[in-house]
């Protein structure tokens, strides 16, 4: 049977977190060998046809990874932790691999879509999400561009915060789902993922 992969947020926001990339990779590595989709985020982000993806605190590269291995022609990934950024390149050197804040990020390029998937701003330090989510849409096409954000609800960090944070930098609403399947919003409430374009 395959089932959605999830893995929950900390009920609180853990801005300080110290991650393991490795042990990291291995949780998912390991529901795939079970069967369960590991890649309902790339799936999402496919639909957009991109030819370019910033993969905005990417973790060890697991949805960065699987853009390249599905044609994305230019992936780029730029996470803050080190022991992240290591992992990713100890499994996919190819790939563009970034090790900065995302508040602070400036690659001097735009891509056709900037992807922030598990949770990136529950991550993200009190006081600096509106910095964050501008150093994502720096990094976002105006015109045809997307920006692509998924994340729980409910833990400190909502959604008429974000979108106002969006608004602030140009940023407009064009969809916002309940899962990365594209299930109507809210369903039940504890998740989002929403697509901002650039102006
Ligand atoms: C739960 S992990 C998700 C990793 C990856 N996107 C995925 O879906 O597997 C959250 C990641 O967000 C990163 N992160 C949080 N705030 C960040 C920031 N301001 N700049 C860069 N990376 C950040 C963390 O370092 C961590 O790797």
């Amino acid at each position: 049977m395959r089932r959605r992969a999830g893995l929950r947020a900390p009920a609180r926001v853990e801005s300080n977190m110290r991650w393991d990339g490795d042990d990291y990779q291995k949780r998912f590595d390991d529901l795939a060998a079970k069967g369960v989709d590991v890649h309902g985020e790339v799936a999402f982000v496919m639909r957009y046809t991109p030819n370019s993806v910033l993969d905005a605190g990417c973790g060890s590269g697991r949805v960065a990874i699987e853009l390249a291995n599905r044609g994305v022609a230019t992936v780029v990934g730029a996470d803050v932790d080190p022991s992240m950024i290591a992992t990713a390149r100890k499994l996919a050197p190819a790939i563009s691999w970034v090790q900065s804040d995302l508040a602070a990020l400036d690659l001097g390029r735009r891509f056709d879509v900037v992807v922030m998937a598990g949770n990136v701003p529950l991550f993200t330090p009190d006081g600096t999400h509106a910095a964050l989510v501008a150093g994502c849409a720096r990094h976002v096409a105006p015109g045809s561009g997307v920006l692509i954000s998924g994340f729980q609800l409910g833990r400190g960090y909502e959604l008429d915060e974000f979108d106002a944070h969006a608004a602030e930098v140009g940023l407009t609403r064009r969809e916002r789902y309940a899962t990365w399947s594209g299930k109507v919003f809210p369903g039940d409430g504890s998740y989002a993922v929403t697509v901002h374009a650039k102006d």
